[in-house]
């Protein structure tokens, strides 16, 4: 929604640099990304939502090390959930006390270094891992501070692969058949364990915030029979991310501040009826921080008119680039940005250079009709789950993050090169 701005010639600018400078530099397919657009939305988080709660960015939307290093500068804290994203957080600076390791199956190795490293927490997921944990923990001397993943049960209105709070799906222990507070027994037992609260994460690329209420409710009605069976109250509830961004001018996103009120409101309003203290509030933001910050660049290939259907007008990456599209639907949309046009506006499908015909980026879009090799295509929104979800099908190069800031640009993740495929290739 940003104005987009040209120069005099018809090619846009980003932060004054001309794209068609920008991919003779860097590349194409590549990926732009804004740094004071993230730095400013992680202080609208923190803003927002005030300093009795923490904002934890979820690296799996897109995690690097400049990235790590804003997030610290910003205050936030960090997600993992992997070793990958652990070491990488490390490697950076954050704090290990600002670090959260999450994950369905992490491996012993994953839960031994973030407790020597000393995490701020680990958020147990299986009631096997409640033992696990508090026994890695144990055998270092250390009390590992957990939270407990729970689902409440909430259907969040989302495509079904990236909805994980209904109950037939592999994440967290179900409030329902009081799975949940016989996990919450455990924990309480188990000297290696702190158990500092309780976590619910109910999917992503979420509008409405009904479904953040009910799962707010829940979780403070465990809290309540937690202090009703076990006489203590459990200091801290993290309701997840989530929070949906606008993809196409159809997409009407929340914005930070609505979810913390939201949130804050309903929280405080069913902890002071049950008698509980307000419990410190987190939240695990990762695709509104980063997904809108940067655009992908492509250039066009070959152009071919399908008569009577559309025109299909493949760019020199896609699927490799940004899986979305082709897994969930997703639906993107798409500019020409080296020049201007007058040209009718033509039905078009954006597909890129892989050996299927999933291999779509933009489904349909209009570009106009005169699009032909040379040109440069923009696809904004692309900061999140599509460098972190690259691959190297068809022995792809995954494509550059370059940071464009103060009217300069520079690489943070560099074009991986035919090298590093090699380099992995022991055979
Ligand atoms: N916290 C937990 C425990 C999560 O599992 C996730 C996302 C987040 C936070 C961050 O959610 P966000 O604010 O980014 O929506 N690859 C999919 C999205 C998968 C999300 C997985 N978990 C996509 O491209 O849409």
């Amino acid at each position: 929604s940003r104005t987009v701005r040209r120069n005099a010639d018809g090619a846009v600018t980003v932060g004054g640099l001309d794209v068609r400078a920008l991919a003779e530099e860097f590349g194409t397919p590549a990926y732009f990304l804004d740094e004071d657009d993230f730095r400013a939305r992680c202080r609208a988080w923190r803003d927002a939502f005030g300093t009795d709660a923490d904002v934890f960015y979820a690296g799996k939307a897109f995690l690097s090390r400049a990235v790590v290093r804003w997030l610290h500068e910003e205050g936030l804290n960090l997600d993992v959930c992997s070793g990958g994203e652990l070491a990488t957080a490390l490697s950076a600076g954050m704090p290990a006390e600002r670090i959260a390791l999450h994950g369905n199956n992490k491996s012993t190795e994953e839960i031994t270094r973030a407790v020597e490293a000393g995490v701020g927490r680990i958020v147990l997921d299986s009631f096997q891992e409640i033992v696990r944990v508090a026994h890695i923990a144990e055998r270092l001397g250390k009390r590992q501070r957990v939270q407990i993943r729970v689902t409440v049960g909430v259907e969040a209105h989302t495509h079904e692969f990236i909805a994980t709070a209904h109950e037939d799906q592999k994440f967290g222990i179900a409030l329902a058949g009081g799975q949940a507070a016989e996990a919450v027994r455990r924990a309480l037992k188990l000297d290696g364990l702190e158990l500092i609260g309780i976590h619910s994460h109910i999917g992503s690329q979420i509008f409405d915030m009904a479904g953040f209420e009910v799962s707010a409710r829940r979780v403070v009605q465990l809290l309540t029979e937690v202090r009703d069976e076990h006489g203590i109250e459990l200091p801290e509830i993290d309701l997840g991310g989530g929070l949906g961004i606008a993809y196409t001018s159809e997409d009407d996103p929340r914005e930070p501040h609505e979810i913390a009120k939201a949130l804050n409101e309903i929280v405080t309003k069913e902890c002071e009826a049950a008698g509980l203290g307000v419990p410190r509030l987190s939240v695990e933001p990762g695709r509104a921080i980063v997904g809108p910050t940067a655009f992908t660049l492509y250039e066009v290939g070959t152009v071919k008119e399908l008569e009577g259907l559309r025109t299909y007008v493949s760019v020199d990456g896609g699927m490799s680039d940004n899986i979305r599209t082709a897994l969930y639907d997703a639906e993107y949309s798409v500019a020409l940005v080296s020049r201007t046009s007058d040209a009718e506006p033509m039905l078009s499908r954006v597909v890129g250079k892989h050996c299927e015909s999933g291999d779509i980026v933009v489904r349909d879009a209009f570009l106009p009709a005169d699009v032909a090799p040379g040109d440069l295509l923009a696809v904004p929104a692309t900061g999140a789950y599509c460098r972190s979800m690259a691959s190297n099908y068809n022995h792809a190069l995954r494509p550059p993050v370059v940071v464009v800031k103060d009217g300069a640009a520079r690489v943070i993740v560099r074009r991986e090169t035919e090298e590093d495929l090699l380099r992995l290739d022991v055979g």
